[in-house]
């Protein structure tokens, strides 16, 4: 088959190997999510699994970032959205009406397509959310989770020196591995990335990419990408979505060598999207 992504079998029997003992992180079920009349998701049933990145590609449109936001109910947020079915996080509901959402939000990070960094300096950017969580009993504990956060996203080299200039003095790359210190620095268990390199050149891309294949030791990753090789690169199991619903899912050298329904193919292969 001519896909546009090339797998070498090593990195396919490595990817396969990595995934199959994980236990399943999430389950969706039944999902559907409407914006006022608007049909966006239609009965996604997904697991998500521990310890691995979970690639989610389809054309523009197709409910890759609404899904993504079901995950931390950052869907809340929209008025108009309405989100039926189940999502359950180490088998507890995440649409319990019980559950804090500030809580789930902090066990469920979140990484934008565009570098946010808020207009304070680097150390406050990755200080605020174990600040505000009541993470760290003193100065020097802040201080050591500021640090680690900053290493386990691969910058503090790059600004261990300047820690008082603010986020957005940073490159945009720079500011995109903040943003991944930030998430982290609240240990959470699972980390969104919506499109998180699609506004850096591709060292810089390079650089996360690196970093995310890193994470996944330790955090349970969803991203959403439009690059197929980008999926093909940091991802063990990927979900095709088209017009709202979820096309199939599965490792990611089989999606992208044998895919199993002709719209992954006809994707996958650049006919469409
Ligand atoms: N806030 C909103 N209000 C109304 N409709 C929305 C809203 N957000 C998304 N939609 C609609 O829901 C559908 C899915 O959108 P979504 O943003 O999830 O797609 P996507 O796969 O992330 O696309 P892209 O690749 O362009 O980011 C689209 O038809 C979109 O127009
Ligand atoms: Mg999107």
């Amino acid at each position: 088959m001519n896909s546009m992504v090339q797998l070498d079998s090593a990195t396919a029997i490595a990817a396969a190997a990595a995934v199959a003992g994980n236990p399943v992180k999430i389950v969706a079920q039944g999902v559907n999510v409407y914006y006022g009349e608007k049909h966006a998701l239609r009965d996604v049933d997904l697991d998500i699994q521990e310890r691995a990145v979970t690639a989610l590609i389809g054309p523009s449109g197709c409910g890759k970032s609404t899904f993504l936001r079901c995950l931390n109910r950052m869907n809340d947020t929209i008025p108009a959205c309405r989100v039926t079915g189940r999502i359950a996080m180490d088998d507890q509901d995440i649409y319990d009406p019980q559950l804090d959402v500030v809580q789930l939000r902090a066990r469920v990070g979140m990484v934008f397509q565009k570098p946010n960094p808020f207009p304070k300096s680097i150390f406050e950017n990755v200080a605020y959310g174990p600040r505000i969580h009541g993470l760290a009993r003193n100065k020097a504990e802040l201080e050591e989770i500021v640090a680690i956060s900053l290493k386990r996203a691969g910058l503090f080299d790059e600004v261990k020196d300047r820690l008082g200039d603010s986020g957005t003095s940073l490159s945009g790359g720079q500011q995109q591995r903040l943003c991944i210190a930030r998430a982290i620095a609240v240990s959470p268990e699972v980390i969104l990335m919506d499109e998180p390199c699609s506004a850096l050149d591709p060292i810089a891309t390079a650089k996360i990419e690196e970093l995310i294949d890193e994470l996944r030791e330790n955090f349970t990753i969803v991203i959403v990408t439009h690059s197929m090789q980008q999926a093909a690169r940091v991802s063990q199991r990927t979900a095709f979505f088209h017009l709202g619903v979820l096309v199939e899912i599965g490792i990611t050298s089989d999606i992208f060598t044998t895919p199993k329904d002709r719209r992954t193919q006809d994707y996958i292969t650049g006919r469409f999207g």
